[in-house]
């Protein structure tokens, strides 16, 4: 939900500060800050705004040259975005400086606390209390890594905190609680973030810091020990992205980037994971066999897009292996009481990895004795550290809020796992998985080939951009298509969308239709189902008779819609189950084309953070 940047080392702390977190400002761009240790003392500044405002304001009134120093970017929980609620947060002497992303849920009474022993707290923000907590152990123990330690023992919530104090010029400490945070190692320098975006121009050597874990940085390395103070284990590796990478590649924004990379990120969360043989061979999936084969009954968790994507691996799971599935919006999962045991598998789609709902959900799955299966994103993230496995997508970062590869990467995953799932079981024979993964195989090229015919699209989104709504209707695994493109068109046109079964339309929708009314209609393969391809056609004369302007989105060869589309979009014909994989994708130019119009802010849509930890 923020960004956040840690330096220690001999460059100018503020210039790797700033730049780091210029890759971290998608976290959330409601106020940036920076402090800087520098002859002896401790200087910062803080701005509302985005990260601009606080370049402006250095520019203004400069800080003193140092190389040791931290800096945040914001998405407000605990007050609004406000310089004074603006992170860093010093202590009332100035001479400790925190920032922090998460919510700490205890910090009222903490507050009072404070006041009462004479601290002045002068923010809305429940971060303020761990600067005077910090600097108070400080004062006693004269060790930052130590008084750490002392305060988060005392601190309730999810927590990342990183703090520095005057008094160790040379020193920068995190700790992190149900919340993300990475240590970068370079040569004679350390960095610590939110995630490795931020430090990956100076170094790819990073380690993975567990739950409920202090570290101290120096220039000559890092020290990690538990809360309790005892040493703590840790785990390094390598980050393969290389900086480049996480920029915008001569793109205007990084969504149209991102869907652009598309058919490479299928064709990536592919790789290796099929042998010589065409059998599965998925070794980030280290539940055994016999206990996969014991399952009777898959669960899927998930928030936003990746929650659709759950809604169309249910298909292909229950189609390929006759196992039951449900798809639960994680925010309701652990509240509705589910019946969970040993022999209910359940996966957690995130492409963050940090989704703090998504994190709870499958924390209480794991409490309740089922195996937990994460299909994420994000190399050493929470969600795939405390999950049983992991099937990692290969999409690259996602800068982009409105999430594109990533969703066509869940795709790819979940048809994997449901693949692996019908190999482990016997329910697909080998040459039925092949059939299938040669299939999966020539996605990448037709994602390229709708790619190159999207002029059309973004000619139809325009011409929309001054309308109040846009409806989307779908059947079977297009259903959850049109709540995707519905999604896509919120959070970046700001306009209303709506999602609906094709067949729920006739119960009540229906009545939403007028003259003009744009409803884009997501129409299944003629060929696969035809029962539904019939019915959908139905549809769409009902709506056209009411005086809708129907999209539709139909296969290559399909003429029977041909008659009732004011605009039609040709999609490469695919098996019924992969359709999503062609079908989303004018959806996602459609939204970004349409906010583009409208003047939007594409990457960084009002409200929104890209990821979400706090519940
Ligand atoms: C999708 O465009 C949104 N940005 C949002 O719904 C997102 O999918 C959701 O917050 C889940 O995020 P995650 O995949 O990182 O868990």
């Amino acid at each position: 939900m923020c960004g956040i940047v840690g330096y220690v080392g001999s460059q100018s702390a503020l210039d790797v500060v700033v730049a780091g977190l210029k890759r971290l400002e998608y976290r959330g761009y409601d106020s940036a800050g920076v402090a800087v240790l520098a002859d002896g003392g401790m200087a910062a500044a803080k701005k509302a705004g985005k990260l601009a405002n606080l370049e402006k304001e250095l520019v203004e009134r400069p800080l003193p040259a140092g190389s040791t120093g931290i800096g945040h970017t914001r998405w407000a929980t605990h007050g609004g975005p406000t310089d004074a609620n603006a992170h860093p947060h010093l202590d009332n002497a100035g001479r400790v400086a925190v920032v922090h992303n998460g919510i700490i849920e205890n910090f009222a009474a903490l507050r009072a606390e404070l006041a009462g022993r004479g601290h002045t707290l002068t923010s809305e923000t429940d971060t303020e209390v761990v600067a005077h907590l910090l600097a108070e152990e400080f004062s006693a123990c004269a060790d930052l890594a130590e008084a750490m330690r002392l305060v988060c023992r005392r601190l309730e919530g999810a927590f990342t905190l990183v703090a520095a104090h005057a008094d160790e010029p040379d020193v920068v400490v995190g700790a992190r609680r149900n919340s993300p945070l990475v240590v970068g190692v370079g040569e004679g320098e350390a960095f610590l973030a939110s995630d490795v975006a931020a430090f990956i121009a100076h170094t790819r050597s990073a380690i993975e810091l567990g739950q409920d874990q202090v570290v101290e940085l120096r220039r000559d390395g890092v020290n990690v020990t538990g809360f309790d103070g005892a040493p703590a284990g840790t785990r390094s590796y390598h980050v393969d992205w290389d900086a480049s990478a996480a920029e915008k590649g001569g793109y205007d924004y990084f969504m149209l980037k991102e869907i652009a990379e598309q058919p490479k990120a299928v064709a990536d969360t592919l790789l290796g994971r099929v042998d010589a043989d065409g059998s599965l061979t998925l070794d980030e999936v280290r539940i055994p066999p016999g206990v996969l084969r014991e399952v009777d009954k898959v669960v899927v968790v998930a928030c936003g897009t990746a929650f659709h994507a759950g809604l169309i691996a249910k298909y292909a799971i229950e189609h390929w292996t006759r196992v039951p599935c449900e798809v639960e919006l994680a925010s309701e999962f652990r509240y509705r009481d589910p019946i969970l045991d040993a022999r209910t598998l359940v996966i957690a789609i995130s492409q963050s990895g940090e989704t703090m709902d998504t994190l709870m959900a499958l924390r209480h799955a794991r409490e309740q004795g089922a195996r937990v299966l994460a299909v994420c994103n994000t190399n050493g993230s929470t969600i795939p550290r405390e999950s049983d496995a992991v099937l990692y997508t290969h999409a690259g970062p996602e800068v982009a809020v409105a999430s594109t590869k990533a969703f066509l990467t869940q795709l790819v995953a979940c048809y994997l796992v449901a693949l692996y799932l019908g190999q482990v079981r016997g329910t697909k024979w080998g040459d039925e998985i092949q059939a299938v993964v040669r299939d999966l195989s020539r996605i990448s090229d037709e994602v390229e080939r709708v790619l190159e015919t999207m002029e059309p699209v973004r000619e139809l989104a325009r011409s929309l951009a001054s309308k109040d709504t846009v409806l989307f209707l779908g059947r079977h695994v297009g259903y959850p298509v049109a709540l995707e493109g519905a999604l896509k068109l919120k959070e970046l046109a700001y306009m209303h969308a709506e999602g609906f079964a094709a067949g729920e339309l006739k119960h009540g929708p229906i009545a939403l239709i007028e003259e003009d009314v744009p409803v884009v209609v997501v129409v299944p393969s003629p060929r696969g189902r035809s029962v539904l391809h019939d019915k959908i056609v139905s549809n769409i004369q009902e709506i056209r008779a009411r005086g809708a302007r129907t999209i539709v989105i139909a296969e290559e060869g399909d003429g029977a819609v041909v008659p009732y589309a004011d605009h039609l979009i040709r999609i490469p014909a695919t098996p019924v189950l992969l359709q999503p994989l062609v079908a989303t994708v004018p959806l996602q130019v459609f939204a970004c084309e349409l906010a583009t119009a409208r003047g939007n802010e594409v990457d960084q849509p009002r409200n929104l953070a890209k990821s979400v930890t706090v519940e």
